[in-house]
């Protein structure tokens, strides 16, 4: 299927586009009424991605709605900790539980390598039945979280602000720490790969939890197991985004990826230094610049895309958008990347 708005797609690659291609993170559900009403029907997130007609229904709705250039599937990031063997509860208001976690050997042998056809065809069916839906309008993004942001889960068994029992492990059992992260990384590079096998365009990793290590520790436990899924997806382009890891950027120019994500705490004009030209790169306006008045969103977006100028840049925020902000706050920072950043391109001709 030929797509019709291939601008993400070309911006990873490199190549030269008309305008800046412009989504957001986790713009699928939260954020809009439309998502709650079906979500509403349901018992709740996990059943909702769990029925594909349904999931691919919420994918679609921002493409439809706010007008991005990319759909990204309806899933989470945990679906591969329950396919490995531990299930997980998403709790109203709360998020993400984990009732058993991964202390000792025992834990880690009940462990299994995901099977991504057996244990996640419901992900794999909503991508096949979204792709025929988008018809070729944008590319569909697949995703699946870092070793590192997993591991922090199936450690610690919730969200923390300092990940300490996970972090523990690092210091104590450096050894199962990597036999764990090493069997998320199988199970993660045969999940992405079956995702694109089943038509998504372009994979993302998160590394939502890149921020709470140090520099070594962060080479030694997150960034080589990303490396090992950059090089084996080979197939599409693939986007590194690890939050808070501003300190690894430099070492982010040898990940075999397309592009890198920054957050709004990265500076623009060091981030290209330190990661080169190489590489295309994502973000990062500050997901709160979007409670502002329309006004200084304008300004502030037109700011960020005069920092990235017409280089390889995909625009989105610097994280996942808040679930309170208002969908036509959303809008106007998208309406001015299309806008500014086709005059920014005109201008230079
Ligand atoms: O639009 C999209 O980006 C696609 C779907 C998506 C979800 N989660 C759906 C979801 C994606 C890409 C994710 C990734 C994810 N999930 C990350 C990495 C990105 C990031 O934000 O750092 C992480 C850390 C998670 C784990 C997770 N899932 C948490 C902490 C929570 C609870 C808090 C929250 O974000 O709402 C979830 C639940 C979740 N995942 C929801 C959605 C739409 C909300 C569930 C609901 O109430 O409907």
């Amino acid at each position: 299927m030929e797509l019709q708005n291939d601008l993400l797609i070309r911006a990873a690659k490199g190549e030269k586009v008309e305008r800046t291609p412009v989504w957001l993170m986790r713009q699928a559900g939260r954020i809009l009424p439309e998502y709650r009403a079906v979500r509403n029907k349901l018992s709740g997130f996990i059943e909702l991605a769990q029925t594909p007609e349904l999931a691919a229904e919420v994918t679609i709705q921002p493409v439809d709605i706010l007008g991005v250039d990319a759909a990204i599937i309806f899933s989470d990031i945990l679906v591969i900790p329950e396919a490995m063997g531990l299930p997980y509860e998403m709790v109203e208001k709360k998020g993400p539980r984990f009732p058993k976690t991964i202390s000792t050997d025992e834990d880690l042998k009940a462990l299994k390598k995901a099977d991504a056809k057996s244990d996640l065809g419901y992900v794999l069916e909503a991508i096949k039945i979204t792709k025929k839906e988008l018809n070729g309008r944008v590319p569909l993004i697949g995703f699946a979280g870092a070793p590192w942001t997993i591991f922090c889960y199936m450690v610690e068994g919730h969200g923390s602000k300092t990940f300490s029992k996970a972090r523990r492990m690092l210091y104590n059992d450096p050894l199962m720490a990597d036999q764990l992260l090493k069997l998320i990384t199988d199970s993660t590079i045969e999940y992405l790969k079956a995702q694109i096998e089943a038509g998504a365009d372009l994979v993302q990793v998160f590394d939502s939890w890149a921020g709470i290590l140090g520099p070594e520790q962060y080479q030694r436990f997150s960034m080589k197991y990303i490396a090992e899924i950059c090089d084996a997806i080979t197939e599409v382009p693939v986007t590194v985004f690890s939050k808070g890891a501003y300190f690894a950027r430099s070492e982010m120019r040898h990940l075999n990826c397309e592009t890198i994500g920054l957050d709004w705490n990265m500076d623009i004009q060091s981030s290209r230094r330190l990661i080169g030209e190489n590489k295309t790169l994502q973000g990062n306006l500050d997901p709160c610049a979007l409670y502002a008045p329309d006004i200084e969103i304008e300004k502030a977006t037109k700011k960020m895309l005069d920092e990235f100028g017409t280089g390889r840049h995909i625009a989105n925020l610097g994280h996942g958008v808040y679930p309170d902000i208002d969908p036509n706050k959303v809008k106007v920072f998208i309406n001015t990347v299309k806008e500014y950043s086709a005059k920014l391109r005109s201008a230079e001709i």
